[in-house]
């Protein structure tokens, strides 16, 4: 047998740097126990001798062994001494020997076919590093957000929230902010429900996910509208849905040209008081011909209605939910687009059939949204500061659009023409006739503009060239500097 070697044999490196003594030792000794000069079971010297043998204060020798003793790499045994372990802390010792001798081939493990198909082609939104760009469409107007009446509200809310808010909460959300959210859409958006049919999502986008995943059947067709929102059609796929797309025109979705492509099929998803990105609102009777449609068949109809309290022209129009007797639609409303988008929070309407069983599956996917987020918002929503500001926006929203639409008569004519937006937080800058839309947007996010493509959005119909400008959350400074820019753009690339 080879001879252990003991800890006579062992000579410490001398102290580095400014380390303190007893870390120093710590470590000394540590590396001599996972290196294996220190082998399991080898008796330490005393914590008297090794003071004299280094010239250090015993305390610091005592703080060395406290700190191995309490990692696992030592042992001390009344009235004998101390040993170094006979089994290393968490058997990593191990591992990590291997990993410095042997050659670990890199994993082949896979992502799931789902998921290459969930994530094939998608364009993941940056964190915005700066607010109001130049023609940004997903924001509002963070730069007028109240951000002091939002910290007042929260704080007070914070120092009064009794301690059972930090437990777990409902999956279905908090309470209050069920009761305030029922209360505003009954009276903003004709939205007919009980507290207990909201369920308070992580945004439209999470809604839209839960209503996929929980409503389909891998195969089964949805109508979805031609051009359409692209994260509606992710989460399509990625539920394993057949897509059938459908085309939209100046009434909006087409409920006729659905009914021949698939008239069997499970969901519709519609935007119809803001169509995603033409901006027509559906009409009278195209919704009800496809409430009756889905009432008749069993079938599914989810109404996104992420932007629908923005309406610059006559009165605003109810939701399509307003006239639902069936029980066939699924209604989507999203704070991000009211509020602000870091706040990540929306809802959806369900029938009341189907309330249980959505908080049951809510409950599994990510329990429930961030309870004090929720009080938060459900005081800002009951004290009236919502609806103030909902009703601020519209008006500074109007006034952004007339901006951009006059800068664009004095810079862009002949080259774009804005559509004058009747709702929402966008609109659509119309190119000539040829021109290609996914070139110009590449250009002009070469020169800094933020600007998609309408054909982008396209699933087969080929739409008119377009380029979708945000105005909502631009300032009029930036507006006016956008369509400076796009002018260049579209100048350069005639
Ligand atoms: C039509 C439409 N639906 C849903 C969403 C998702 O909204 P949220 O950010 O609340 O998830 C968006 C976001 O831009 C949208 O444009």
């Amino acid at each position: 047998m080879p001879k252990k070697e003991t800890f006579q044999d062992l000579s410490l490196p001398a102290l580095k740097g400014e380390q303190e003594l007893w870390r120093w030792l710590y470590t000394e000794l540590r590396a001599a126990i996972l290196g294996g000069r220190l082998k399991p079971g080898a008796r330490l010297p005393s914590t008297r001798s090794l003071a004299k043998q280094y010239s250090l204060s015993r305390g610091t020798v005592i703080a060395a062994f406290d700190q191995l003793l309490s990692e696992g790499y030592i042992r001390t045994q009344v009235s004998s001494g101390t040993y170094v372990a006979p089994i290393m802390p968490g058997q990593w010792l191990q591992a990590n020997r291997r990993r410095s001798t042997l050659k670990v081939p890199a994993s082949k493990a896979t992502l799931s076919k789902r998921a290459r198909a969930m994530i094939h082609g998608i364009d993941l939104l940056a964190p915005s590093h700066s607010v109001g760009k130049a023609f940004r469409s997903y924001e509002p107007a963070i730069d007028l957000f109240p951000v002091e009446l939002w910290s007042r509200v929260a704080s007070r809310v914070l120092r009064h929230a009794p301690r059972s808010l930090y437990g777990h909460g409902a999956a279905g959300g908090y309470q209050p902010l069920r009761r305030a959210i029922a209360e505003y859409i009954g009276g903003a958006r004709g939205v007919r429900c009980v507290p207990e049919q909201i369920i308070v999502t992580s945004g439209a986008q999470q809604a839209l996910d839960l209503a996929a995943r929980f409503l389909l059947d891998p195969g089964d067709h949805v109508w979805m509208e031609d051009p359409g929102y692209s994260g509606t059609t992710q989460t399509l796929r990625a539920a394993g849905a057949k897509i059938i797309p459908v085309p939209v025109d100046q009434d909006g979705f087409d409920v006729k040209a659905a009914r021949k492509l698939s008239p069997k099929a499970r969901m519709a998803y519609v935007t119809p008081a803001n169509q995603f990105p033409l901006g027509v609102t559906m009409s009278a009777d195209r919704r009800l011909e496809l409430l009756n449609w889905a009432a008749s068949i069993g079938a599914w109809i989810v109404e996104d209605d992420y932007d629908g309290e923005y309406r610059y022209h006559g009165r605003p129009v109810a939701a399509l939910q307003s006239l639902d007797h069936s029980g066939s639609v699924i209604y989507i409303g999203t704070f991000t687009k009211m509020l602000f988008n870091a706040l990540r929070l929306g809802f959806m309407v369900v029938p009341e059939r189907l309330a249980n069983a959505f908080e049951a599956a809510r409950s599994f996917v990510d329990r429930h949204p961030p309870t004090l987020d929720q009080a938060i918002l459900a005081e800002f929503i009951t004290e009236g500061h919502f609806g103030l500001h909902v009703r601020k926006m519209r008006q500074t929203y109007l006034e952004r659009l007339s901006v951009l639409k006059e800068a664009a008569q004095k810079h862009l004519d002949g080259l774009l023409t804005i559509e004058d937006a009747a709702a929402g937080m966008r609109t659509i800058g119309w190119l000539p006739a040829g021109a290609s839309d996914k070139l110009a947007s590449k250009q002009a996010s070469m020169l800094g503009l933020e600007v998609s493509a309408l054909s982008a959005f396209a699933l087969k119909k080929t739409q008119k060239p377009g380029l979708i400008l945000g105005f909502a959350g631009c300032t009029p400074h930036e507006l006016r500097r956008g369509v400076s820019v796009l002018s260049t753009d579209l100048r350069g690339s005639r």
